[in-house]
């Protein structure tokens, strides 16, 4: 059975992709959605501008069981007349993906996170799952990615 947990959607600008961090891209929007409080309390989901130029994103929320069987479905849109499926469409298993990174993508969306995250350990996972103070590194992104406005969806999925 699939269990659907969590749901998270952000919306980013990227203004410029070059090697300075910041300045180049803006979170607009980050909205999470709960779908079983039995299995999951959201804490915080929120942006939050530190500077004129940099906004932060911290997501807090906890997990009411021991779980081992997780898989984050992400999706990319990009906007041209409304939001598009841009490229990008994964399914990660991410209790296999702790253990052994395997998705060449999903390799550089844990680089991007990893030092802001608290996914440092194999599963299960149970209690606090934390993204704190986040915002892009663009020197770790691939700087082939056209300059535009960004919908990322995240899918948070157990399988029992
Ligand atoms: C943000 O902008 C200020 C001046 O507007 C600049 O001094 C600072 O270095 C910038 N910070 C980043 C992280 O780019
Ligand atoms: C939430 O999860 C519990 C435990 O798996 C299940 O019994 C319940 O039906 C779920 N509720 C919803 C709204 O899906
Ligand atoms: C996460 O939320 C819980 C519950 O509100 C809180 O006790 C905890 O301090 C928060 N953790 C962080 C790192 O903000
Ligand atoms: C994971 O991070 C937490 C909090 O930063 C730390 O207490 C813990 O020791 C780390 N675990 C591993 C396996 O690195």
């Amino acid at each position: 059975m699939r269990i659907n947990f969590i749901l998270v959607l952000l919306q980013l600008i990227l203004l410029n992709l070059n090697y300075h961090d910041a300045v180049e891209f803006k979170f607009t929007n980050f909205v999470c959605e709960n779908y079983n409080e039995s299995w999951v309390t959201l804490n915080e989901c929120r942006l939050r501008a530190v500077s004129r130029n940099r906004t932060i994103m911290n997501f807090n929320a906890t997990l009411r069981h021991s779980l081992n069987n997780i898989v984050i479905q992400a999706q990319m849109f990009r906007k041209a007349n409304g939001y598009k499926p841009w490229l990008y469409k994964i399914e990660v298993d991410a209790c296999r993906f702790l253990k052994k990174p395997y998705n060449p993508l999903a390799i550089i969306v844990f680089k991007l996170f990893k030092d802001f995250c608290n996914f440092n350990h194999t599963c299960p996972y149970e209690g606090p799952i934390l993204v704190k103070g986040f915002y892009l590194r663009l020197s770790i992104l691939p700087h082939n990615i056209p300059t535009g406005d960004y919908l990322v969806i995240l899918k948070w999925v157990q399988h029992t």
